[in-house]
Parts: C-alpha cells; sequence; structure tokens
C-alpha cells in the first residue's frame, strides 16, 4: 500500500461529508455509508433538470442518457472492469444476486453442483439454495466453528466436476477478514466451476480489482460506497454470453448490460455514481478519473482506517468478557468491522448503551444468519458490530470504547 505525506487530512475528508457535522457517531458503516456532499448535490440537481427518460434524440434526454452510461462506465473503472466484461447496475446487490441465480436456473442441469459459502450473506446464498428446485445440488462450503474461517482445503473437500458455481463472500460483513478470492477462484476455475463473488463488505475498504482477481461474477452496494441505494454486478464477457438477461424479448440477448437490467435502472442513482468520481480525485489528488485514482484514493482509505481498526481489535482481544468473531489481529488482510460478543451480557443491551448515547452501532446477525449459528450464537442477538470507514476518527472509537467499557 502507498502512504503518502500528500494525502488528505482528515478534518478535509470529513467536511466533504455533511452528514458528519451531526452529533451522531457513524460506527455502523457496514451497514451503509455517508455519502460526500457533490453526490447528493448531483442527485438533487439531476432531479431537478434533468429527470426525464433515456434515448430520445431531445437534448435533454440525451443527457440523461450520457448520465446513466457514464455511472456505467465509471463503475467499470472502480471495478477494473473494462478489458474483461460489463456491469449491471441494479436496485441493490441482494436484486442482483437473485437476478443472477434467476438466469442461472434456466442454464444449469440436473445433477449440477453449486458450493455455497456458510459465511456468506443471506443476498449471495438463498438465491442459490433456490436452484435446488432446478435440479441443482448444494454443497456447503463450511466455517469452522472455532474460528469462523473458512479454508481452501474445507472448500477443495465439496467441489466436484460438476461443480458449476462456487458463491462466497469476499469479506463477511461479520468477520472482516479479506479472502484470497484469487485462490478461490483459481480452485473454482480447476474444475470449469464459475465463482459469485459479494463483494458489498470489501468495496468500501480496498479497491475492486476484476481483471487482476479473474473472477466471474462481483457484486457490490454503491450506498455502502459513499454512492446512492444502487447495487452493481460485474460479469465477464463469456459468463454473459451463457446466460439470457431478464429484460423483455425485444431487447438483444447480446445487449449487455441493458438485458440483464429489467426496468432500467435508476437514473438519480446513476447521477450519484458519477459524481462520486470527485470525490476519488480529490482523495488521490489527481485531476483524471481512471485506476490510478481510484487505487490511490482506496490507498488513503485504507490508511486512515488502519488507526481504527487497531484500536477496535486491540480493545476486543484485550478484554477478559468478549470473544471476538473473526480474525483477532489487525492488519491489512482484514477490514475495519469488528463483532464480538460478550461472556454474560447480551448483544442488544450492548449495542442499545451505546445507540442511547447517540452512537451508531448495530447487533444481531446482520443477514448472515447460517454464519452466526456455525460459530454457536443465536443469531437474534448475534454480535455487537463496529463498522468503520475511512472518514472514522480514532477519538470516535474512544468516545465508544469509553462508553461501552463500563457496560462490558
Ligand atoms: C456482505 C453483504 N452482502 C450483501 C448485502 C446486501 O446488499 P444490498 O442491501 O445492496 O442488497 C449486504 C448488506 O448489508 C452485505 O453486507
Amino acid at each position: 500500500m502507498e502512504t503518502t505525506n500528500a494525502r488528505p487530512d482528515l478534518a478535509t475528508i470529513r467536511s466533504h461529508f455533511p452528514a458528519l457535522t451531526q452529533s451522531t457517531l457513524f460506527l455502523e458503516n457496514a451497514g451503509g455509508s455517508q455519502v460526500p456532499a457533490v453526490v447528493a448535490d448531483a442527485m438533487h440537481t439531476y432531479m431537478r433538470e434533468t429527470y426525464v427518460q433515456l434515448d430520445a434524440p431531445y437534448a435533454l434526454s440525451q443527457r440523461s442518457t450520457q448520465v446513466v452510461e457514464g455511472a456505467h462506465d465509471d463503475t467499470k473503472v472502480l471495478m477494473n472492469a473494462g478489458a474483461v466484461g460489463e456491469v449491471v447496475l441494479g436496485h441493490s446487490s441482494s436484486w442482483l444476486f437473485r437476478m443472477l441465480a434467476d438466469c442461472y436456473a434456466e442454464a444449469i442441469q440436473e445433477g449440477d453442483e453449486i458450493v455455497v459459502a456458510e459465511s456468506g450473506h443471506e443476498a449471495n446464498v438463498g438465491p442459490w439454495l433456490r436452484l435446488e428446485r432446478y435440479g441443482a445440488k448444494i454443497r456447503w462450503w463450511r466455517v469452522d466453528p472455532a474460528t469462523g474461517e473458512s479454508t481452501l482445503d474445507a472448500l477443495r473437500d465439496v467441489m466436484s466436476e460438476r461443480t458449476k458455481i462456487v458463491a462466497f463472500p469476499h469479506v463477511s460483513n461479520l468477520l472482516g477478514a479479506i479472502v484470497d478470492i484469487e485462490a478461490v477462484t483459481q480452485v473454482a476455475h480447476a474444475v470449469g466451476a464459475k465463482v459469485v463473488v459479494d463483494g458489498v463488505a470489501f468495496a468500501p475498504h480496498r479497491a475492486i480489482d476484476v481483471e487482476a482477481w479473474g473472477v466471474d461474477w462481483y457484486g457490490y452496494s454503491a450506498y455502502k460506497v459513499y454512492g446512492p441505494h444502487v447495487g452493481a454486478l460485474f460479469g465477464r464477457h463469456e459468463a454473459f454470453a451463457e446466460l439470457e438477461g431478464p429484460n423483455h424479448f425485444f431487447v438483444a440477448k447480446d445487449a449487455v448490460p441493458y438485458k440483464f437490467e429489467l426496468g432500467g435502472v435508476a437514473h438519480e442513482g446513476a447521477a450519484g455514481i458519477l459524481a462520486l468520481r470527485s470525490y476519488l480525485q480529490f482523495l488521490a489528488g489527481r485531476d483524471e478519473y481512471d485506476r490510478r485514482t481510484v487505487t490511490e484514493a482506496f490507498d488513503v482509505m485504507a490508511a486512515y482506517e488502519q488507526p481504527l481498526q487497531e484500536r477496535l481489535v486491540g480493545y476486543a482481544n484485550a478484554h477478559p468478557r468478549l470473544r471476538m468473531i473473526g480474525p483477532d489481529h489487525a492488519t491489512l488482510d482484514r477490514v475495519a468491522t469488528v463483532s464480538f460478543v460478550h461472556e454474560s451480557k447480551s448483544s442488544e443491551s450492548i449495542s442499545l448503551a451505546a445507540n442511547a448515547e447517540d452512537i451508531g452501532i448495530r447487533f444481531g446477525h446482520m443477514y448472515a444468519h447460517r454464519l452466526c449459528t456455525a460459530v454457536g450464537l443465536d443469531p437474534a442477538d448475534g454480535v455487537v458490530r463496529v463498522s468503520c470507514v475511512h472518514y472514522n476518527t480514532p477519538e470516535e472509537v474512544d468516545r465508544l470504547l469509553d462508553v461501552l467499557d463500563p457496560v462490558l
């Protein structure tokens, strides 16, 4: 990771986010991040000035077409997708993974196997389980109940010549550990299977690089990456070619991404996505919007997150009554999402104590229901999760810990 002296200071970074001037502490960023003013303003302006349908010959319609196309192009840069595939935009990641699985329902054969990670958010689990009714066989990539870890050996044990899909999270939204995506992809590709990666919990923290990783499908949620409530799904050209998208019969099969965007995309969301480039340019200190800008912007984010992660992990590790759910080290192979449980107090009571002090953290299974069960927790109470991104400050983490310490 490049750490540069020229990186913008935290106060300037925070000044881009209007919401951060409020007294509330935003430490529930894995649920959704705040947006820079440029993003909110662009959506507002778009709705006031350019809110017309696409693809008509008049000037305003041409402008909205450019905004929606531009949002796709910018997302391709963000994911490094341009040379290898296309990006579909949609309502949410859950919506996009379900749409994808529904497309595969028509493509799979009786007895094809689908490997599903037990560590996954339900968005990339449930849609694949549904394929059982179309003849697919589900094989579980189980977690180690003691650590929550999903090992490559456990994956290899459930792979076979019949495996068609391996669906897994790049980062579990509870555990915070970054999975070795290239290694998993190689295991899948060795038997000709495709990977469907849930990148939602990774994308706010590090630069996505679908080309380098060689993945087939990769989804994330723009509303957790400082943008609007939109989901994005990358697919390789070859992967799209095997499927028929859900859009209307007169939309050509190879009209990708549109064939996979039934009903189109939220135009004002596209305006927000397009505006995010200027925030990334600011972080990177560059005028261009290109891959270098994306990677340098995320390097800045990772550098600011690291001390937050260290504080949280350090505290949870040192506390005799806490069990961390997820890796107990604070290094660059995990993100600043930290989950723990207390030996006797409910996650609910701990979380509510912080909420009462206007600190936004959360308890529960966070839709990683099966993971909670696998590591021996009651999903209803789940974990206490604290999730930071680059705009959080060490002082905010300290304030949280000051509030939690007497409770814990
Ligand atoms: C890891 C992970 N995957 C998927 C999702 C679902 O994303 P969306 O709300 O865009 O459907 C979430 C949302 O919290 C998540 O954390």
